[in-house]
């Protein structure tokens, strides 16, 4: 008996060992981004999204005229801010018009295409992974990312966020302040979490109604019960 009890002892060591190491490997801190997820909200993340995104990823599953439908952006200002002039289809998926063998030259990888990865990856991990690029020269592309190491994408918001080395030391201000910037890749993954569960305002809108006709019908219920049930009262009484 005392030996199985050592051997459950040592394996329980080694599982708990083995998952310390391996949450060690993903220490990096994942941050939370604020945005108050709403259709206005998802609308500045899509326009976000196309002027900065959308020259190397799809988010294929979301036609254009969704937006219209989901989020209420009128048609003609989906097709003036968001796709790229005479080249997509209104009632198409909203594709990147890079060819993927021209990205495996230029990157080694095709950009996936980002309809679901908030739910592959979480809201929490974009967001760090937009805010986590720094400058390695020793990477072909000249960047690398504490959350995604050694990523094949650049860093498309520098402009925004500006330029830091690995230790975090500033090499090149942005053009933007760091809540503004933050509030950029927060509006956009929201954008991201709307591609990846398209129906989210309507499921919220429909359970509304659905708590609604439950309160109803919980009211009609009570009612119901004291009905019957007063006739059950006065037959005790002796009344009937
Ligand atoms: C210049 C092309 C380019 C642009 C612009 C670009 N990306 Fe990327 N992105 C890539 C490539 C290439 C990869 C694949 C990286 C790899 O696998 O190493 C990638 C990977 C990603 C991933 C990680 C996917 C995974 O497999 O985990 C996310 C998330 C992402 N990009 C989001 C964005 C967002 C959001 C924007 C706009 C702010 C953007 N990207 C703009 C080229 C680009």
């Amino acid at each position: 008996m005392k030996i199985l009890k050592r051997i459950a002892l040592t394996v329980l060591a080694g599982l708990l060992f083995v998952s310390f190491g391996a949450s060690a490997d993903d220490a990096y801190p994942l941050q939370n981004p604020q945005y108050t997820m709403n259709r206005a909200t998802v609308i500045r993340g899509a326009k976000l999204f196309a002027d900065n995104c959308m020259a190397c990823h799809s988010v294929s599953s979301i036609r254009y005229d969704r937006l219209t439908q989901d989020l209420g952006m009128p048609e003609a200002d989906v097709k003036k801010e968001i796709m790229l002039p005479d080249k997509a289809d209104y009632l198409m998926g909203m594709s990147s018009t890079m060819p993927p063998a021209l990205a495996i030259k230029m990157f080694g990888y095709a950009p996936p295409d980002l309809s679901h990865m908030e739910r592959y990856k979480g809201a929490n991990w974009i967001y760090t992974y937009l805010l986590s690029f720094y400058q390695d020269p020793s990477r072909p592309s000249g960047w690398n990312n504490h959350v995604f190491p050694n990523v094949a994408m650049p860093d498309v918001l520098a402009p925004w966020g500006g330029i830091v080395n690995a230790h975090g030391q500033v090499i090149q201000k942005g053009s933007m302040s760091l809540a503004k910037f933050q509030n950029q890749a927060a509006d956009i993954v929201a954008f991201l979490r709307y591609t990846a569960d398209p129906s989210v305002f309507e499921r919220w809108a429909f359970g509304l109604w659905v708590l609604g006709g439950l309160l109803v019908f919980t009211i009609s219920a009570f009612f119901l019960k004291r009905e019957y049930w007063k006739d059950v009262h006065q037959a005790s009484d002796g009344s009937i």
